[in-house]
């Protein structure tokens, strides 16, 4: 038997004894005697009677046990010309005195904080001061618009937001706090105070309930850390679902500290004292769990990277940061080196650094097509490693362990479900798919420590969206099936979620946009394939009887529309206006089929079809405007 096996069926076996094995390897206020419950959806909770704080695991541990002097955190923002090193004992003194600052503000425990911050190491400590008072942090990403920021605030009713002026994008320097200003004015809920970092490349002007970051910290009083019971809220991370409505994923304290120390060791293979680096955001569950808590946990030195793989200033950004910093394990999407692929298509750039002290890339947020597989694995002489994963487990599903018992790699494929994880293929009937097989990818219960313990504030909803289709069963979403060796190929979303250049959103919630516009009767958003960003929204608008107005004006207003209230991170660049839609004859839009169509595949009527001619007109509409690659698709 394998180290592998070995491993991952004592952990489907006898999950309390393993977890509770890994669980001794974070230090712990109060050490947990029950390691395995159930909540009434009978969905695994671990650790509950634990306390700890992960900010004290994660800093003040590390200072105590004399890593005070190494870097806790290198930054490097080649968009601002900056860089900066904040050691473990900085960081955790900045922390302190962060979370000082809040409490003055009137934060406790359970409190929450909505944090809108661009790549700056004050987001890790504003982070990790909520985390020190036991307040639950909200991060929402930069590239989301006032609305989607609103929408947030409303659900998670925080205390405080924390901001800073600006974030600073390629071309462009976004200022920050007309959009918190917006999504406050937006908002039912209005929190008490807002704390502004000022940056220099654009300040901020400050209004009565706004306050100064640097003169809060120089007035404020350090805070200790309050212990918190190990199934404690750490924070709500908010996700496209399949409605208009983000779900606010609920990470627990304890189960997630033990599984993120785990997955540095067991898939990373990075020891205390050496650099981690994802090439993330902080507002994404990458950056939660792989630049701003596991690197930490684990005694590593976490690199914090604002800039892009390319223009800033070149494609080699990514081999310079690596070699510079000594990094180890690096860790970003495949999108990523899709652009740097597009711009330094033979790797060129790479022969000006030595990164022999890297040892193995990761590859996450979208499936590593085998194209994007093969001209890394070429390049570099480390092995290259997709590993699946998302938002709601926080840590990856499945990988090649690199750190326990590397596997041979096939391209295409996560390799095989991480310990802890019991991944089955179900088919339509819920029953076990054969190899091969297509299916929904699920969880068995108890899934390990690390996943999300609910839906913010809608118990109903994590009962609909992840428990209700299999009982005893967590659906991730995912479509997919085990090869004949148990290799797991992860093939796509079966619901209305995309995935744009590793950004997950939802085509549901920009129908709604498009579909509230007054000129607009009805309209579908499909994903289409992109070859840069993976997949990009297309929307399809049938104007209301009587529209008499310029199509192109249009197509153009909505276009804006979803900018403004979802966000340039949307990518929606492309709508046309159509006379009718393909459905079946219950009246449902036949997407799957527009989505076959665009992407340029053969594709069939559906006896469904409510009218056959609507295909050839939506077909024909797409070939007219050249979206994707709808002039190769062929009706058979
Ligand atoms: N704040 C404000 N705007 C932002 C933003 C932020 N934090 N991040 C992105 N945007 C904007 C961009 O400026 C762009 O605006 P535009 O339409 O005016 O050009 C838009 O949102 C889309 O951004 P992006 O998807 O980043 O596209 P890009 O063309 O600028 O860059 C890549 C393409 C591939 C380089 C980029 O998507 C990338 O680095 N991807 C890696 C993804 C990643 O790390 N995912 C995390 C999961 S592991
Ligand atoms: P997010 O919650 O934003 O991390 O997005 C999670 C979704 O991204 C998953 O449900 C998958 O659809 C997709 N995804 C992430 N990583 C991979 C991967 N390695 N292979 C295939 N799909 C992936």
């Amino acid at each position: 038997m394998t180290t592998y096996t070995n491993e991952f069926n004592r952990s489907i076996e006898q999950p309390e004894a393993f977890w509770a094995e890994q669980a001794r390897r974070i230090p712990w206020f109060t050490t947990p005697k029950t390691v395995l419950s159930y909540d009434d959806q009978q969905h695994a909770r671990w650790f509950v009677d634990g306390e700890l704080n992960i900010c004290h695991a994660a800093l003040d541990h590390h200072v105590d046990q004399g890593r005070g002097e190494q870097p806790a955190v290198l930054w490097d923002s080649p968009v601002t010309e900056s860089k900066r090193t904040v050691t473990y004992r900085e960081m955790r003194d900045q922390v302190a005195l962060f979370a000082g600052a809040l409490r003055a503000l009137g934060v406790e425990k359970g409190d929450r904080v909505v944090i809108y911050m661009p790549m700056v190491p004050e987001a890790l400590m504003a982070m990790y001061a909520c985390a020190r008072l036991g307040a639950v942090h909200s991060v929402v990403f930069g590239g989301f618009a006032p609305h989607e920021l609103a929408v947030r605030i409303d659900d998670a009713q925080p205390k405080v937001v924390v901001a800073a002026s600006c974030g600073i994008e390629i071309d462009r320097v976004i200022s920050y706090k007309p959009i918190i200003d917006a999504a406050i004015g937006q908002s039912q809920h209005k929190p008490d105070a807002c704390v502004i970092l000022q940056r220099e490349q654009q300040q901020a002007e400050l209004g009565d309930n706004d306050h100064d970051w640097a003169e809060l910290m120089a007035k404020a009083e350090p805070a200790e850390c309050v212990p918190v019971k190990g199934s404690d809220p750490l924070y709500v991370l908010y996700t496209s679902g399949t409605t208009g409505k983000p779900k606010g994923v609920v990470r627990d304290t304890g189960g997630y500290a033990v599984a993120l120390h785990y997955s540095m060791e067991a898939i990373y293979d990075v020891a205390p004292g050496e650099v981690f680096f994802s090439a993330s955001d902080v507002g994404w569950v990458v950056g939660h769990s792989y630049i701003v808590y596991a690197p930490l946990l684990r005694g590593c030195t976490t690199v914090v990277y604002e800039g892009k793989p390319v223009k800033t200033p070149d494609a080699g950004a990514f081999w310079r940061l690596i070699s510079e910093y000594g990094v180890k394990s690096f860790f970003t999407a495949p999108t990523a080196f899709r652009a740097i692929k597009k711009e330094d298509p033979d790797g060129k750039l790479l022969a000006q650094y030595d990164i022999s002290c890297l040892k193995a890339l990761f590859l996450a947020g979208e499936r590593l097509d085998p194209p994007t597989f093969h001209w890394l694995d070429d390049l570099l002489d480390v092995p290259v490693i997709d590993h699946w994963w998302q938002t709601e487990t926080g840590w990856p599903i499945a990988a090649n362990l690199h750190g326990l018992d590397p596997m041979p790699t096939k391209a295409g494929s996560a390799t095989v479900p991480v310990p802890g994880f019991d991944v089955q293929v179900l088919d339509r009937e819920g029953e076990q798919a054969k190899p091969m097989e297509q299916g929904s990818v699920v969880i068995k219960q108890p899934m390990p420590p690390g996943c999300l313990v609910g839906v913010w504030g809608d118990p109903q909803r994590f009962h609909s969206a992840y428990m209700a289709a299999f009982p005893g069963f967590y659906l991730t979403g995912d479509g997919g099936y085990f090869d004949e060796d148990g290799y797991l190929f992860i093939m796509g979303r079966t619901d209305d979620v995309i995935n744009i250049a590793g950004h997950r959103l939802s085509t549901g919630e920009m129908e709604e946009v498009v579909g509230a516009h007054k000129a607009v009767a009805e309209c579908a958003v499909i994903g289409i394939h992109d070859s840069l960003k993976g997949q990009v929204p297309v929307g399809l608008v049938i104007p209301k009887d009587g529209f008499e107005g310029d199509e192109l004006a249009l197509e153009n207003e909505l276009i804006a529309l979803v900018r403004e209230k979802i966000g340039p991170i949307a990518c929606f660049k492309q709508v046309l206006v159509v006379n009718r839609l393909p459905k079946t004859r219950s009246g449902k839009i036949l997407r799957k089929l527009l989505r076959n169509i665009a992407d340029g595949k053969e594709y069939g009527v559906p006896s469904t079809i409510d009218d056959p001619a609507s295909l050839q007109d939506v077909h024909d509409a797409m070939k007219d405007r050249s979206v994707g690659a709808a002039h190769e698709a062929r009706q058979v």
